[in-house]
């Protein structure tokens, strides 16, 4: 079943004016799920469209479309599905109490725990049969996930697959990505995806900008990129090509962006942007009891979810307190993804606690007035999408990022977590439930929608792109090639400087043998 119309027309005229099914594999070694979710649309599209797709993930697919190979990786790590403790914001360390240095420290600690995640994932499966073996085949073109690891870079290479290679993210570019594709992301202007800032930023905030965007290039290079190579060496015994220049061999990039909403950045062809792309545009069924809960709402309902990793039933009591006592002021009612909560789920004055829901299905309903959200890039996908202003209660990673820049697109408040308190998310809901914000939600919405085509159609397209021309169509800039000091011009600076000093001598002796000569002729005159 094709899921989409316009993919099913296409799929006919694609195969058959084409006459290629290609081979794709697809590695996809981080175990949140909420990545595999911006992918998963992507896979089963070109599975749809005749190729044959190896997939490589810690989330096989329910029902997989005809030529699509699912190959495990469950068992080798935990999964990331509701298993982040909130009590770990209980007691934090002191660094986050200074002042100047709680919002840089916030975001070292917040990437920290992905080191222990790529290594362990890399050191087992490196010796995963299943695998192994799909390595063994040949491939038109490879799809790898680019976030925390490129360990699946080095696999590439012992196993010989030369075929070009897509890489695709869930969020935008991270500090250590856009070199591979050529793209100089200048932290004058370009805010980092930990920081909270949107451009343009005050010397305070460049100042934080620059440091997390070099720190980020070294903690990556020093701490994740180098310990994969000394892991796969080790395991097969021969030396490997530096991980780094591994992944300048991309042909293309696709991010989980568009600029609406993310902000607008220089860029280069190799990075396209496909956010929305894991929006289902199928209906899905709304379960009854919430869809009368929704029908008998009065003023409409609030949307409240922090995602799909956090485990929102350790939230501490006195914080649960703060936000149910926000919420019980208000007129409107509210549905809360919470998931320790009864089958019909569990209804305490206006709030309704439920353990599982249709977020987007729920988003693009009528009575749904306004989000309530953790800022995971999906969630924001979701609301921008469907209209819908938002609070964002931002905890971790790109959170704060993505509501920033919500805020500064004009839909959403952003109350971070940790400085959760209850006016100030009164106060953040009588913004996103004013009429003007609710307004501006649905033309911010409009703007965002308006495209070329179709977000998952592009990124089909640009994958079949990739396998008609591979490397014989770059996409990079030539800035992927180049030593720093090129890049950063400090040659040219410096033959400048150089120059400058040689004009500047010259000058002052010109000008001092001037003087002299005028003042020894003054001289004589006077002794006249
Ligand atoms: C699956 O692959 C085979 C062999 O290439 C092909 O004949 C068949 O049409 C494909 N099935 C679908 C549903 O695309
Ligand atoms: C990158 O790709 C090109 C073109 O296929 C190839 O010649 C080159 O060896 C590759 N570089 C690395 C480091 O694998
Ligand atoms: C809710 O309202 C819609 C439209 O008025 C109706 O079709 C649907 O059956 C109602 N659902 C429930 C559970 O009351």
């Amino acid at each position: 079943m094709c899921p989409r119309l316009f993919l099913c027309a296409f799929a006919v005229i694609a195969i058959a004016g084409n006459g290629h099914a290609a081979k794709i594999l697809g590695l996809f070694p981080h175990t949140g799920k909420s990545h595999q979710m911006v992918f998963e649309p992507l896979l089963r599209s070109l599975a749809e469209r005749g190729h044959h797709v190896t997939s490589v993930s810690f989330f096989p697919l329910k029902n997989p479309p005809a030529n699509y190979t699912d190959v495990s990786l469950e068992g080798i790590a935990g999964l990331g599905v509701e298993t982040f403790d909130l009590s770990i914001f209980e007691a934090p360390n002191v660094l986050l109490k200074i002042p100047v240095v709680k919002g840089i420290a916030n975001q070292l600690m917040g990437f920290q725990p992905l080191v222990g995640m790529a290594l362990d994932v890399c050191g087992k499966a490196l010796n995963w049969p299943p695998l192994i073996e799909a390595l063994k085949s040949d491939y038109d073109v490879v799809l790898v996930e680019n976030f925390n690891s490129d360990c699946m870079l080095g696999l590439l290479h012992i196993y010989g697959i030369k075929s070009p290679v897509v890489a695709l993210l869930s969020s935008y570019l991270t500090p250590w990505s856009g070199y591979r594709i050529g793209v100089f992301e200048n932290p004058a202007y370009v805010p980092v995806l930990s920081t909270s800032f949107t451009s343009p930023m005050t010397f305070l905030e460049r100042l934080e900008n620059t440091f997390v965007y070099l720190y980020h290039n070294l903690w990556f290079r020093y701490l994740i990129q180098v310990k994969e190579r000394e892991l796969i060496e080790k395991r097969f015994g021969s030396k490997i090509p530096d991980l780094q220049d591994l992944a300048k061999n991309y042909s293309l990039m696709m991010v989980n962006t568009f600029h609406t909403l993310n902000g607008v950045r220089p860029t280069v062809p190799g990075v396209i942007e496909v956010g929305g792309m894991h929006l289902d545009h199928t209906r899905k069924i709304i379960p009854e009891y919430i869809e009368r809960f929704l029908n008998e709402s009065e003023h409409g309902v609030i949307l409240l979810s922090f995602g799909s990793l956090i485990k929102t039933a350790t939230i501490p009591k006195y914080k649960e307190d703060i936000i149910v006592n926000a919420l019980s002021k208000l007129k409107q009612r509210v549905i809360w993804k919470y998931e320790n909560s009864g089958e019909e789920g569990t209804l305490t004055g206006n709030i309704l606690r439920v353990k599982w829901l249709p977020q987007y299905e729920l988003l693009q309903h009528k009575k749904i007035i306004a989000f309530i959200a953790h800022g995971g890039l999906l969630g924001m996908t979701e609301a921008i999408s469907a209209g819908k202003p938002m609070v964002v209660v931002p905890f971790f990673g790109d959170q704060p990022a993505n509501g920033a820049a919500a805020a500064a697109a004009g839909f959403a408040k952003v109350v971070p977590y940790m400085e959760l308190t209850e006016k100030a998310l009164t106060e953040a809901l009588d913004f996103v439930l004013s009429a003007e914000t609710r307004v501006k939600a649905r033309l911010v919405s409009s703007i965002w929608l308006d495209r070329q085509a179709d977000p998952l159609e592009t990124a089909v397209y640009w994958t079949e792109r990739v396998i008609r021309w591979g490397h014989a169509a770059p996409l990079h800039s030539a800035s992927r090639d180049m030593p720093f000091y090129q890049l950063a011009l400090l040659d040219v600076i410096a033959a400048f400087t150089v120059a400058i000093l040689i004009l500047v001598t010259l000058l002052w002796f010109i000008l001092s043998a001037v003087y002299r000569l005028v003042f020894s002729k003054e001289n004589k005159l006077k002794m006249h």
